[in-house]
């Protein structure tokens, strides 16, 4: 039986992962057994930062990338970077969906807020 907990050395992508719940997505793929290393991604660069830095202090792997996940080209953009520096994107968590960013051209009310969170794997 395969493990379901195993990432098989995949990077994974997490957007909105500077704060709340990407932040603990990202730390806990981080931390998966066969972690191929994350991509911490967030609208505010320095919050993206942080959680890296955050992962890489726990003897994980992490690059952190800014972009504003409603530009089309700037996702694009990101995940050749993230392949370029960490190898191709296998698992993605998604947490902000149409940001509240989107709607507006900026962050929300606590600085970048996000309307809701899907998680998916694959
Ligand atoms: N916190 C909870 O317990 C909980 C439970 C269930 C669902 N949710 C939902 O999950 C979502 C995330 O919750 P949270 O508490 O972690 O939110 P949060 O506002 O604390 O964190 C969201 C992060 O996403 C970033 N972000 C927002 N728009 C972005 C964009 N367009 N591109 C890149 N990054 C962007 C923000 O800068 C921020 O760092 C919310 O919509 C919330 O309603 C939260």
């Amino acid at each position: 039986m395969s493990d379901i907990l195993d990432l098989g050395g995949r990077v994974a992508l997490v957007t909105g992962a500077g704060q709340g719940v990407g932040r603990q997505v990202a730390l806990q793929l981080a931390d998966a057994k066969g972690s191929g290393g994350v991509v911490v991604n967030d609208y505010v660069l320095a919050r993206a930062e942080a959680v890296a830095e955050e992962i890489r202090s726990a003897g994980g792997t992490a690059l952190a990338l800014q972009c504003d996940v409603s530009d089309h080209a700037a996702v694009k953009a990101m995940v050749e970077k993230a392949a370029a520096e960490l190898g191709p994107v296998g698992a993605r968590a998604p947490i902000p969906r149409r940001s509240w960013a989107s709607r507006s051209g900026r962050p929300g009310p606590r600085s970048g807020t996000a309307s809701s969170a899907s998680t998916s794997m694959g």
